[in-house]
């Protein structure tokens, strides 16, 4: 009985250390943003182009000394959907700088030509190998209130190390697109050496497919799986006291280890009003005239890897090649999972990393830094949709924790 007990107190012992173990690198009440002058911040504060409370993060990339984030346009007064902050800067609320610059990030109008390549509203964020930045620009604005459509979805590329400028802009086209789509997600897959032979997986969260861009064809196409839909029975959320239904499909998506020089590679992915994991071999979805033509063979090329237990919900996904690790956001749970993907897609495997009801309130994107870290970011979404955030506490967070050191003592190491 005594060893039991102490069996017991030593696993929370280890249940508490892991829970510490992701530290806070950035924390917001509200997002600031680098105005050219006081006065300009003024100005728009007064005709409603800022509106501090209605920016909220919503996904992020590290490349470098930067860190890449989207603010997608939910309500007005979005004073920039594309913005970066530096890494090694050492405040604790640093001020957002409009990427590439500020004038890419203000709406078209009549009298605004110049803005007629503007960024809409950004969704989805990707720093590839080539150093080259990947939006999904949904085109809507007011997502909440009453949309504003101001061109299709589309994809974004900049190139990051020629300032920024825009290399590449494609609008998916309307054969593509069914009646309820959203473009929210992309995942790009490319090898350094090989730059121009890229993919780029855009997903469709309420349309269940998903979107394959050839870079080098500049063409996409669209593959339609039932893998990609939601889970009717795992759309009943709760976040920080309050219950919502949502049918989100697929979202999350992580591309494993290069098996050979021909770039394939395993592709998992899950929805998010859903507890499963499936997978694919990247050839599938790259192979255009398989990939579109339903079929038996097609849909057996997919696998089902099983089911992390109930309230798994999750939104991203990232792999980590030096642990062998999937770390997926808990969003149902205020926490962050880890899979070792040797081991079977069991409840039993899955571990939990960190694990928090106040600093991690519905941890949304997931990111790796090249160097062995694994950043979070949490933003309380559910309060900003359903509720109000108070801005005096705080609401947004980037959190960072060593991937070799936060798997200790969970199944996944
Ligand atoms: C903003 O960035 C875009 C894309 O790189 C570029 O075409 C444009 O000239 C820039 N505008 C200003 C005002 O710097
Ligand atoms: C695409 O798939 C078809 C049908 O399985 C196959 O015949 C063809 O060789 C594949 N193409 C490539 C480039 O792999």
């Amino acid at each position: 009985m005594k060893v039991f007990n102490l069996l017991l107190l030593t696993l929370f012992l280890i249940t508490d250390i892991n829970c510490s173990q992701l530290v806070e690198k950035f924390t917001w009440r509200e997002l600031e943003y680098s105005w050219s002058t006081e006065d300009a911040k003024q100005e728009a504060i007064r005709n409603g182009n800022y509106i501090p409370s209605n920016n909220l993060p919503l996904a992020f990339d590290v490349w470098r000394d930067k860190i890449f984030l989207t603010v997608p346009r939910w309500k007005t007064g979005i004073a920039s959907t594309l913005s970066y902050i530096e890494n090694s800067n050492n405040e604790k609320s640093p001020i957002l700088h409009p990427f590439p610059n500020f004038s890419m990030n203000q709406l078209p109008n009549e009298e605004n030509e110049a803005q007629q390549n503007s960024i809409i509203s950004a969704f989805g964020i990707r720093v590839d190998e080539c150093d080259r930045l990947w939006i999904v620009d949904c085109g809507l604005t007011n997502l909440l209130g009453t949309p504003k459509k101001f061109r299709n979805p589309s994809l974004l590329v900049f190139d990051l190390n020629n300032d920024g400028t825009l290399i590449r802009r494609f609008e998916i086209p309307e054969n593509q697109i069914k009646a309820d789509s959203f473009f929210v997600n992309v995942f790009v897959d490319t090898q350094k050496d090989k730059c121009s032979e890229t993919f780029a997986y855009i997903v469709d969260i309420y349309g269940f497919g998903t979107v394959v861009y050839d870079y080098k064809q500049d063409k996409s196409w669209r593959v339609n799986h039932n893998y990609f839909s939601f889970d009717p029975i795992h759309g009943d959320l709760n976040v920080a006291g309050i219950n919502f239904q949502w049918h989100d499909g697929v979202f999350g998506m992580a591309l494993g280890k290069l098996n050979n020089d021909y770039g394939d590679r395993t592709l998992y992915f899950h929805s998010l009003a859903s507890t499963y994991e499936f997978s694919v071999e990247n050839a599938v979805l790259k192979n255009e005239t398989f990939s579109t033509s339903p079929s038996s063979a097609l849909y057996h090329s997919f696998n089902f890897l099983g089911s992390r237990g109930l309230n798994s919900q999750s939104s991203s996904e990232v792999y980590d090649a030096i642990t062998n690790v999937i770390f997926y956001t808990q969003i149902n749970r205020n926490a962050i999972g880890c899979w070792n993907i040797k081991k079977p897609y069991i409840s039993e495997n899955q571990g939990i990393v960190a694990n928090d009801d106040e600093v991690l309130i519905f941890p949304n994107d997931l990111r790796l830094d090249g160097d062995g870290n694994l950043y979070v970011l949490s933003n309380r979404m559910p309060i900003f949709m359903y509720s109000n955030l108070d801005s005096t506490s705080y609401n947004y967070r980037i959190m960072m924790g060593k991937t070799t050191e936060i798997i200790k003592g969970t199944p996944c190491e």
